[in-house]
């Protein structure tokens, strides 16, 4: 990652202790504990699993595999290696008649499947992983990795199963902010092994803010130079007064060339990156980069150094040739790093209150016929948009985009709540659910005072596992996608803390996304405590613990 000053933050230190107050790290990966019955404990559950008639398996020694799957066999091999110190050898076979003794074998379907979706079967002696598509393999081999021991010359007992299986939703996400806080290299690769474990398909990687602009630029360097830092940083809670600044510079952006290397390894892993630009608010970053791109070029900017801007300090794009060049230069280099058939423009509270002080942006409202400012972000949205479409992507933003008179091809992530998503679905639109309550994982996930600073609300773990992202009542539940959780980063200053405000709530969420309706929690807690906590110490990840206490019997004060 280029030039990361500091990772370090004063905020990551004072935060420290109050995560060891709560308990939160992880110190050692505990053993998973037996399951209650003779079916293995799996996260997310799957459609159908059942037992088979036999003993168990206890032995594998080959991987077989097609050639076609050459790179996911050589993924599972490793990944199988690594938690458990059996080395199979790979064996690259068309066509397998009958699975051989010893052998986990890889096979495309000659049946159809659902979207997604595997076939897994394990008898005494082999075991047999089908599907149709390479996501399915990769889901399938995620549902392989909880059945084997978690540690290293451990035996194997592998009851003799069937499990028939796909998901719920198409699309099942995580979001990251990058800019609050910057994450290295090998922690965004890390964060995308957790979705792909959690059999999720789609990681939102918000990559420019006010608060920093963090992916490589060739045709702006200013983005790079000046929009990537800033002087420094708030500490403490944004509503603290009188604000406290820690006074160290602190920013960086991840490379051209580090971008490429995520983007495959998350191909490999059936992970869809969507890029975030925000625009045409949010956009301290780069004005601060070109403040001619402002509405008052005589300004200089700074990037950033407290939280939430809106209405509060100019953050916004002018209307004006030079931007409107800026964004097309912009978004093809980014269309160029990112295969994804989808890109998001933000557009998220963006204050009208600059464009109406500006003479030269009422103009332009004015010649163009916007009628107002509400017009004028909607020319914003749907000039990238045809943009973006012209090389046959689709443009995704925040469901603000669709409070003008927006063409409804353009993808909506709703971050409201169930008004506003009925309200985009009403106009025609499909949408993404990720509302603030229960999906908004920088809010809290306890109600003690003690706990490791959050930005605000209760969002417990149970509130996840209850949620629906297809409300009761709501019709038009085929333009609902899915939905992702969001990790806003202002109070995240290191991964550790990342970790802990996402787990076990991400875990929460990814049954949510791929299981379907009728869940009981109490037995998810139980999966849950049997296979995914074992895990994240496996993933030396912290999480918060006192989730059974804090569930939805508590209420906030007000
Ligand atoms: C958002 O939380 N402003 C999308």
């Amino acid at each position: 990652m280029a030039g990361v000053v500091k990772v370090t933050t004063a905020q990551e230190k004072n935060l420290a202790p109050v995560m060891a107050n709560t308990n939160a790290i992880a110190q050692v990966a505990p053993s998973p504990a037996p399951p209650n019955n003779s079916l293995p404990a799996l996260v997310p559950l799957p459609q159908s699993l059942k037992s088979l008639p036999g003993e168990a398996l206890t032995k594998l020694e080959t991987l077989v595999f097609p050639a076609n799957l050459w790179a996911e066999a050589q993924y599972l091999a490793a990944e199988i290696a690594q938690q458990t110190g059996k080395n199979l050898s790979l064996v690259k076979a068309d066509q397998t008649a009958g699975a051989p003794a010893g052998a986990l074998v890889l096979s495309w379907s000659t049946t159809p499947l659902a979207a997604e979706g595997y076939r897994l079967q394990v008898q005494s002696s082999a075991m047999t992983l089908v599907a149709q598509d390479k996501a399915g393999f990769i889901h399938g081999m995620q549902t392989i990795l909880q059945l084997l021991p978690l540690q290293k010359g451990k035996a194997w007992k592998i009851p003799a199963l069937e499990i028939e299986d796909h998901p719920r939703f198409a699309y099942r996400g995580m979001h990251l902010d990058v800019v609050r806080h910057l994450f290295s290299v090998d922690y965004i690769k890390q964060f995308i092994d957790y979705l792909c474990h959690h059999k999720m398909n789609t990681f939102h990687w918000h990559l420019t803010d006010d608060q920093g602009w963090r992916i490589e630029m060739k045709a702006y360097p200013k983005l790079n130079t000046i929009g990537s830092y800033r002087a420094e940083t708030l500490v403490g809670h944004f509503k603290d007064q009188p604000a406290v600044y820690d006074g160290q510079r602190y920013g960086g952006y991840y490379t051209q060339k580090e971008i490429k290397e995520i983007v495959a390894y998350a191909a490999l892993r059936q992970i869809n990156i969507i890029p975030e630009i925000d625009i045409p608010g949010h956009s301290r970053a780069a004005i601060a980069a070109y403040p001619e791109l402002s509405t008052q070029p005589d300004t200089v900017w700074n990037v950033a150094t407290t939280w939430g801007m809106y209405n509060r300090q100019n953050n916004v794009l002018a209307p004006k040739p030079a931007t409107f060049q800026f964004l097309e230069t912009v978004f093809t280099e980014l269309m160029a790093l990112f295969p994804s058939p989808y890109i998001h423009l933000g557009g998220d509270e963006c204050s009208k209150l600059w464009w109406k002080q500006d003479p030269k942006t009422q103009d332009f409202i004015a010649q163009n016929k916007l009628g107002n400012e509400t017009g004028l972000q909607t020319y914003f949205i749907e000039y990238v948009g045809r943009f973006l479409q012209t090389k046959g992507r689709k443009a995704i933003g925040w469901h603000e985009i669709a409070e003008g008179k927006l063409d409804t091809a353009t993808l909506i992530m709703n971050w409201g709540n169930e008004k506003t998503a009925a309200q985009c679905l009403q106009k025609g639109f499909s949408i993404i659910q990720t509302p603030g309550k229960p999906l908004y994982f920088d809010h809290y996930q306890s109600l003690d005072p003690k706990d490791s600073l959050a930005i605000h609300g209760y969002n417990p773990l149970e509130a996840v596992y209850r949620f629906d992202p297809v409300p009761p009542g709501m019709n038009r539940s085929n333009k609902i996608l899915g939905a992702q959780a969001n990790v806003w980063t202002e109070y995240m200053g290191h991964a550790q803390k990342v970790n802990y405000m996402v787990f076990p709530r991400m875990t929460a969420l990814s049954e949510v996304l791929w299981s379907g309706p009728g869940k009981d929690y109490g037995a998810f807690l139980q999966r849950l405590e049997s296979q995914s906590i074992p895990r994240y110490g496996y993933w030396n990840a912290s999480w918060f613990k006192d989730y059974r206490k804090w569930d939805l019997s508590k209420k906030p004060a007000n």
